[in-house]
C-alpha cells in the first residue's frame, strides 16, 4: 500500500477532437469540486496544448501516452521527453500493451522510453500485463516480472519515481475485467518487486487498468495494493469518470 492518494488516469487513446475535448474536458473540471484523489488525462500528443490552456491550475494534470526512446534528431514522427516537458504534461505512458503488440516495443525499448521520460522530469506510468495465453499457461507472474524487470534495471534508484500499471492484455476494452482478488495477488507481487529494488517502493502507486468502469472501480480499489486506476473507455464519458474518481476519494 502506499502512503499517496489514489491515482487516477484516463488513457483517451486515440480519440477526440478540439470540440469533444473541450466539452469533456469542461464536464470533468465543474464535477470535480469533493474530491481527493489525484487526477490525469493522458490525451494525444497534438492535444496537450490544448488540455494544458484548459486545465492549467485545476486539480487535473495531463499526460501524453508515449514518448520517444531519442533525445532529438533524425527520427521522422516522434514526439521527444523534453517536447512534451515544453507542455508542462505531468506523466507519459509507456509500455502499453498497444504499443508493444502493435508497434513492436521490447522491455529493453519501454525501459529506455521510462528514462527518458525520468531524465525530463515527467513520470512514466510503465504498463506491464499478461496476455490471455500467457495467463491460462501460468506464466502472469514470469511476465509482468520480466517487463517491470527491464524499466527496474535501467532506471536504478530513480525507479521510486515511476508509476506502475497493470493492465492485463485480455482485459482491456473486452469488458472483462479481473477481479479485485486476481488484481491484488498481481499487485502484490509488483510490489514486493519493488520493495527488493528500492527502500522507497511505497512511493510508487501501482494502478489496475482493464475495463475498469463506474461499476467495479470501488471493489477493485478497495485492494490495499490497488493504489489507483488507469481508464479507457469509461474515461471518454464524464458522468462515469467522475463517479471513479468518487469511488477513488473515499
Ligand atoms: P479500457 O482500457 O479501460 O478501455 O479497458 C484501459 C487501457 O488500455 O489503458
Amino acid at each position: 500500500m502506499t502512503m499517496n492518494s489514489k491515482l487516477m488516469v484516463g488513457n483517451w487513446k486515440m480519440n477526440g477532437s478540439l470540440a469533444a475535448n473541450a466539452s469533456l474536458l469542461s464536464e470533468i473540471s465543474s464535477g470535480l469540486r469533493e474530491t481527493s484523489c489525484r487526477v490525469a488525462v493522458c490525451v494525444p500528443a497534438l492535444y496537450l496544448a490544448q488540455a494544458q490552456n484548459l486545465l492549467a491550475g485545476s486539480l487535473v494534470a495531463w499526460g501524453a501516452q508515449d514518448v520517444s526512446t531519442h533525445e532529438s534528431g533524425a527520427y521522422t514522427g516522434e514526439v521527444s521527453a523534453n517536447m512534451l516537458r515544453d507542455f508542462a504534461v505531468r506523466y507519459a505512458i509507456v509500455g502499453h500493451s498497444e504499443r508493444r503488440q502493435y508497434h513492436g516495443e521490447t522491455d529493453d525499448v519501454v525501459a529506455t522510453k521510462a528514462q527518458r521520460a525520468l531524465a525530463a522530469g515527467i513520470t512514466p506510468i510503465v504498463c506491464v500485463g499478461e496476455s490471455l495465453a500467457e495467463r491460462e499457461a501460468g506464466q502472469t507472474e514470469a511476465v509482468v516480472k520480466r517487463q517491470l524487470a527491464a524499466v527496474i534495471h535501467a532506471n536504478g534508484h530513480c525507479i521510486s519515481e515511476i508509476v506502475v500499471a497493470y493492465e492485463p492484455v485480455w482485459a482491456i476494452g473486452t469488458g472483462l475485467t479481473a477481479s479485485p482478488e486476481q488484481a491484488q495477488s498481481v499487485h502484490a507481487v509488483l510490489r514486493a518487486q519493488l520493495q527488493a529494488a528500492t527502500a522507497q517502493a511505497d512511493r510508487v502507486s501501482i494502478l489496475y487498468g482493464g475495463s475498469m468502469n463506474a461499476a467495479n472501480a470501488a471493489s477493485l480499489l478497495a485492494q490495499p495494493d490497488v493504489d489507483g486506476g488507469l481508464i479507457g473507455g469509461a474515461s471518454l464519458k464524464a458522468p462515469d469518470f467522475l463517479s471513479m474518481l468518487k469511488a477513488a476519494s473515499r
